[in-house]
């Protein structure tokens, strides 16, 4: 059985992916800078800082046979004030959720062969933007465009791109923010059931919510979502 890469794989939603595969038999390639926990059985780590070009190399060179999935799931949301940013702390955020899935969907193409798919993990703050978090949301929008341009690219040999739109999870990312969180295994089921399925969105409960509303009432979303 061909492997899934997943990156951002040892906390959160990629983790938790990580262990849904391993229970359901899948092999999993699961990339992270730091893993506490020894791999499951069928889970081999890969240690890489993809937001460098050393570490996007370091894990697509950790690929030797073809992937059933590549899973772009790794990413950081920071607090920005334009007023007095931290320039290098903006360009890694831009680095990690956006460079990062390009470089290493690129990379990992002979890897990819027919009836695969890319999953990108980006956001409904690429719809809408929340104020604190600007770097954040313009790189998951530029992810969420990214993913359309991966589609009309990779369609045609035969790759799937889909783009998984999680609502808030109960992670390290939304610690001290929001309630009535989704589970990180919620999410994970939806993206292995949405690989599966092979349909070009994954957005679960709130999520799916949110879009109809959105077709509606986009003024109104955008005022919800700037309340952060
Ligand atoms: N949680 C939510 O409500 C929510 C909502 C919408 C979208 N998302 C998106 O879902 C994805 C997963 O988020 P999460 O909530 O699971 O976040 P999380 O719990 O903070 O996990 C982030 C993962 O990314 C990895 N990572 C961070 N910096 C990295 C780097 N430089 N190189 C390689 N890996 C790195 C982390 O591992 P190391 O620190 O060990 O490297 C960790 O495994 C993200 O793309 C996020 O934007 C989350």
């Amino acid at each position: 059985m061909n492997p899934i890469l997943v990156t951002g794989a040892s906390r959160g939603i990629g983790a938790a992916l990580t262990a849904l595969c391993a229970a359901r038999g899948r092999p999993v390639i699961a990339v992270a800078r730091h893993f506490a926990a020894r791999p499951a059985p069928g889970v081999t780590q890969i240690t890489a800082d993809l937001a460098g070009r050393d570490g996007i190399a370091r894990a697509a060179a950790a690929v030797t046979m073809p992937l059933h999935a590549l899973v772009n799931n790794a990413g950081i949301q920071q607090a920005l004030d334009l007023a007095d940013p931290d320039p290098a702390a903006a360009e890694r955020e831009i680095a990690l959720n956006l460079v990062a899935p390009l470089h290493l969907t690129c990379a990992l193409l002979p890897q990819l062969p027919r009836g695969a798919t890319v999953v990108n993990v980006t956001s409904l703050l690429a719809r809408h933007p929340k104020p604190s978090a600007p770097v954040y949301c313009a790189s998951k929008a530029g992810l969420a465009s990214l993913t359309r341009s991966m589609r009309h690219q990779l369609g045609p040999r035969g790759i799937t791109v889909i783009e998984a739109l999680p609502p808030l999870v109960d992670t390290q990312m939304t610690a001290g923010r929001g309630a009535a969180k989704m589970p990180p295994e919620t999410m994970a089921r939806a993206i292995l059931d949405g690989i599966e399925r092979g349909r070009p969105r994954i957005a679960p409960g709130p999520s799916r919510a949110v879009l109809a509303l959105d077709r509606l009432l986009p003024e109104l979303v955008a005022r919800l979502m700037a309340r952060g």
